[in-house]
């Protein structure tokens, strides 16, 4: 006999139907003359419930190992529930438990626990309910990443995780050395002599697959990469991971206005998609964690997106009656309570800021005509603040040795690059999303950690993942406190 999955058995089963179903006991309810435990086994947000009648071989013994947490099968027949709230019941006939999970010991008792609890059994809290929504929605999510791309012809393509090249400038970089730290070789300058290390030279963790997307655009027209992204940042925010997972489509003859356009009707259809797939679960968070998560998704899938320049975010932000902790002035970066101010008080909804100052953002990026600021675009969101950053990038050669040259950035790790200019250029952009930053969007779930299964943050390699250092207690914007 087939297992059947419960999410299966709740949207069609028909009752005097006989299967078998396999999963994890949720909660258990003894009554005088049955016992009722609740079976989910991760398709659902809600499990099937089974009845257990005393004439069950070994009825007592059984019924003890069921608590929570147990791992069983159990065939029977269907048949239509009474009880409210559900449709359809299992009348078991043959219960097999593999693992018990003893009561005293096993952590997920409770019917609500805190995610910051949560966070220091991350081995665990897969099975609660909001944790296993936050992951059904999270593969939605990338289900409907390649649908998007695949249908409008975008090459799906794998780029390094090791590279030698910091792509954003931003110097958050992972070494990934096999040199043996005990006895480094140094140069004759006593610098670390990466000539000896593995690679031969010194090798990064990526921090964006943009560059290599860029080469495959120039083969493919159009590409994305869906992939980890590692930033040494030592934020502890609710924003900010040390592994992360980033969509970058990249699109030969393309400028700006149609990088937008592509990125407005990717958010789009993200949300639309997910909404079909997981409606349970989307309910369940605009119920449970934030009663704005449905009019979000609403307002994204039906209202275009605002569009603004960098120098017109300044003058509004300028004349906001609102005392920023930041300074606000033409050339500073827009920091996250500007962006927040921007997308969630004044637009209340989604906009996409152009043009910023050429200083702040990375070399690549296509200078405008006024020599002074360059073809980017960020995205930002209620509530988030920026969850795409992107841009035209700059397909001259002259222009871009130049740029590289007044940025610093050295030119002769950059062959490659320029030779994409010398050979057959074209105009040509594309962006960067964080997928975990629009898993936390889509969902109301305000920190970050709580969106990806495994979460690496400062101190966080294990499955202990809220580990707090001493210093980051000032970081404001690290919220404490919510219940799962
Ligand atoms: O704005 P960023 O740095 O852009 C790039 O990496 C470009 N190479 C993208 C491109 O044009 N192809 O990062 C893009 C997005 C941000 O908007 C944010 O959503 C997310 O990646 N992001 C992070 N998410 C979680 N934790 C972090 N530390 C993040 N840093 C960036
Ligand atoms: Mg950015």
């Amino acid at each position: 006999m087939t297992t059947r999955r419960i999410v299966d058995l709740l949207r069609n089963g028909q009752p005097d139907e006989t299967v078998t179903i396999q999963g994890w006991v949720r909660t258990k309810r003894e009554q005088k003359e049955f016992c009722f435990v609740e079976i989910n086994d991760g398709s659902s947000m809600v499990g099937l419930q089974a009845i257990l009648n005393p004439t069950l071989p070994d009825y007592a013994e059984v019924v003890k190992k069921l608590s929570t947490g147990a791992s069983v099968t159990i065939a029977g027949v269907l048949a239509a529930s009474p009880g409210k709230g559900q449709r359809i019941e299992l009348k078991a006939e043959t219960v097999t438990v593999y693992g018990e999970a003893d009561p005293e010991t096993y952590p997920l008792q409770k019917k609500r626990h805190s995610f910051e609890f949560l966070r220091e059994i991350a081995h665990l809290r897969s099975r609660t309910n909001t944790i296993g929504a936050v992951f059904r929605v999270r593969n939605a999510c990338a289900n409907a990443v390649h649908q998007f791309f695949q249908e409008r012809g975008f090459l799906w393509v794998h780029t390094p995780i090791i590279s030698a090249n910091d792509c954003e400038g931003a110097g958050e970089l992972f070494t990934v050395t096999t040199l043996d730290l005990k006895n480094v070789p140094k140069t004759k300058e006593q610098e670390i002599d990466y000539s000896q290390d593995f690679f031969g030279r010194r090798a990064f963790l990526t921090v964006s697959g943009q560059l290599e997307a860029e080469i495959m655009a120039m083969a493919f027209t159009n590409v994305y990469t869906f992939g980890p992204t590692f930033r040494a940042e030592n934020s502890n925010t609710s924003r900010h991971l040390a592994e992360f997972w980033m969509i970058e489509p990249e699109m030969a003859f393309c400028d700006l206005d149609g990088n937008m356009d592509l990125a407005e009707a990717f958010l789009k259809h993200i949300f639309k998609s997910v909404l079909e797939q997981c409606p349970e679960d989307m309910e369940f968070f605009n119920q449970r964690i934030d009663d704005s998560v449905l009019a979000t998704a609403d307002n994204i899938i039906n209202s275009s997106f605002e569009r603004i320049t960098y120098t017109k975010a300044i003058e509004l932000l300028e004349k906001a009656d609102r005392k920023f902790e930041y300074p606000v002035s033409w050339g500073l970066d827009l920091q996250s309570e500007h962006e927040r101010y921007l997308a969630e008080e004044l637009f209340k909804k989604p906009l996409i800021v152009t043009d910023y100052p050429a200083a702040i953002k990375a070399f690549y990026m296509r200078l405008n005509d006024d020599g002074k600021t360059v073809r980017a675009m960020d995205i930002l969101v209620p509530k988030i603040g920026e969850i795409v950053g992107g841009s035209q990038r700059e397909e001259r050669l002259d222009a871009l040795e130049r740029r590289i040259q007044t940025m610093g950035v050295p030119q002769e790790d950059l062959w490659w690059y320029l030779d994409l200019r010398r050979f057959g250029t074209v105009p040509h952009a594309g962006f960067g999303l964080g997928f975990e930053r629009v898993i936390q969007f889509m969902t109301g779930m305000t920190n970050i950690r709580d969106v990806i299964p495994f979460p690496r943050a400062p101190l966080s390699a294990d499955f202990r993942a809220s580990s707090v250092r001493a210093g980051f207690a000032n970081d404001l914007d690290f919220r404490q406190s919510s219940l799962g």
